[in-house]
């Protein structure tokens, strides 16, 4: 991990009318400079069809970086707004990167900081192809002169963010990163995951890694199998029509959830440094097993959400969706990973829409001890009998933090109780959460792609889900759980092949 600067450049937004410019972008770039985080000379050109020119653009963003950003005064916003420039083309047409390019100079040298170029896509998945082709014959991209120059610090840069979704399955996905490839150097291409940006996951390293107490049993021989939980309360709202083309396996699964898994899962990188991380996740990827269509079916449990206390429509009932939909609003996944690590240990993911709470964290369940020694007091003091194993969860969101479930002695009794070591990361160090787009923005600008994922990673995710693709595992799942309940009984039993239970908390509890 690099801890330079952040250096000057110009921030190219593709589709910069579009609601994740206005509701994330720009509020965390605002954040950033009105903590003066973003480097002194920078300049933002946003590119989308929509006629109009700067002043109508930086009104337009104006009331939706007040509404979103943490801080705002009318002079923070005048000073950013300054920097914020726009052009109206369609980048998908090879004719527009005349006006692209020419309006990309007038930013740089308004600002000095022409020459390195920041491009984000933040556009709709099937425009991402036609772009870059289009950025690639501008000339705007100088990658060779670049990586063989003598000082490669001194040349100017340009970079990629690609936004998810990263392909549609395996073979897109490999068409993606070839198109990119053919433009830029994979040092260049940052493709975000918004998950990577959250504070607990990048705790898991800092935890795993800091730590002397914890690795030592993290392995098959202390650990039973882990638990990797994404629920939400909320339905598909306004995303119908892209929802039910997408599902809960691509939406979550392939991308940030495999993601949560990879840090859980890798082995200790040899340096804090982002191609060493990045390395060790990628053995992750390539260790998943990849399973027969037909071994499939035994390794998960799809859901679609009917009406109940969280909503009352159906999802099949949402804007957008199509009336017989048999798309998965709910997905539970066992995973096996084929290393000397994990052999033999499940891990469960699973992810759904209008479930009883928000709650995403890692759980990772401790084998029982070797003996029952307390068990034969058990008949004096039923609660000697068999105990819960130990639990360490990892609460990702909403109450970060982290707790420790084990067993000890009720004082004055010869009774056992679990109890709880509970680090709640708000108490300890205060300090409201950080909107994850601002900081990995930043490290894009830094050349750090530790928070990024390599093209293997992405294309080892979409090889260990292809399996789960298939419109056969979703056949009569429509209304098969309650919106507001912990997804379809089918995921119960998944677990329960295994001898395991899934963590559901109650309202009550925090970790
Ligand atoms: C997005 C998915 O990538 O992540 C959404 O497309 C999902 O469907 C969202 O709601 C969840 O993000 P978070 O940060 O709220 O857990």
């Amino acid at each position: 991990m690099r801890a330079a600067a952040p250096g000057p450049c110009v921030l190219v937004i593709f589709g910069a009318s579009g609601d994740l410019t206005r509701r994330k972008l720009i509020p965390a770039l605002y954040d950033l400079f009105q903590r003066r985080q973003m480097p002194d000379r920078f300049a933002i050109l946003g590119v989308s069809r929509s006629p109009m020119g700067n002043d109508a653009f930086r009104e337009h963003l104006r009331e939706w970086a007040a509404k979103f950003a943490h801080s705002h005064s009318d002079e923070a916003w005048r000073a950013f707004a300054d920097r914020v420039h726009y052009c109206a083309a369609d980048a998908a047409e090879p004719g527009a990167f005349a006006a692209i390019g020419a309006g990309i100079e007038r930013a740089g040298e308004r600002h000095a900081c022409a020459s390195s170029i920041l491009f984000y896509l933040a556009v709709a998945p099937q425009l991402y192809l036609p772009i870059i082709d289009n950025i690639a014959a501008s000339g705007l991209v100088t990658e060779g002169k670049r990586w063989c120059s003598i000082n490669t610090e001194t040349l100017p840069w340009q970079r990629i963010i690609v936004e998810k979704p990263f392909g549609v399955d395996l073979e897109s996905a490999r068409t993606l990163n070839r198109a990119l490839g053919r433009t830029f150097e994979e040092e260049s291409i940052y493709r975000i995951d918004h998950y990577l940006g959250k504070e607990l996951v990048q705790n898991l390293l800092v935890l795993r890694f800091a730590n002397t107490i914890f690795e030592p049993l993290w392995n098959r021989r202390y650990i039973d199998h882990v638990q990797i939980t994404a629920a939400e309360e909320v339905g598909v709202e306004s995303r119908g029509a892209f929802y039910d083309e997408a599902g809960a396996v691509r939406d979550m699964i392939q991308s940030h959830l495999l993601q949560v898994l990879a840090l859980a899962a890798m082995e200790p990188p040899a340096r804090y440094e982002d191609t060493a991380i990045r390395r060790e996740k990628i053995k992750v990827t390539e260790a998943i097993r990849v399973v027969s269509p037909q071994e499939a079916s035994a390794r998960c449990a799809m859901g679609q959400y009917g009406a109940g206390p969280r909503s009352d429509k159906s999802y099949r009932e949402a804007r957008g969706v199509a009336p017989g939909s048999e798309t998965e609003t709910f997905a539970a996944i066992r995973f096996d990973i084929d290393n000397w690590r994990w052999s033999g240990v499940p891990f469960f993911v699973r992810t759904g829409k209008a479930m009883a709470r928000k709650l995403t964290e890692v759980a990772l369940t401790f084998r029982q001890p070797p003996i029952e020694l307390f068990s034969t007091l058990r008949e004096a003091h039923p609660s000697c009998g068999s105990r819960p194993p130990n639990r360490l969860i990892i609460n990702i969101q909403p109450e970060e933090g982290i707790s420790l479930r084990f067993e000890g002695k009720v004082p004055g009794e010869m009774r056992i109780e679990s109890v709880k070591l509970d680090f709640d990361y708000v108490a300890r160090f205060g300090g409201e959460p950080i909107e994850a787009y601002g900081p990995l923005i930043l490290d894009a600008m830094r050349g750090d792609q530790t928070l990024f994922k390599h093209r293997d990673e992405v294309e080892g995710a979409w090889s260990a889900v292809m399996p789960f693709l298939d419109p056969a595992l979703r056949r009569g799942i429509a209304g098969n759980y309650r919106a507001g309940s912990w997804g379809p009984r089918e995921s119960e039993i998944l677990l329960a092949r295994s001898g395991c239970s899934w963590h559901n908390p109650g309202i009550e509890e925090t970790r």
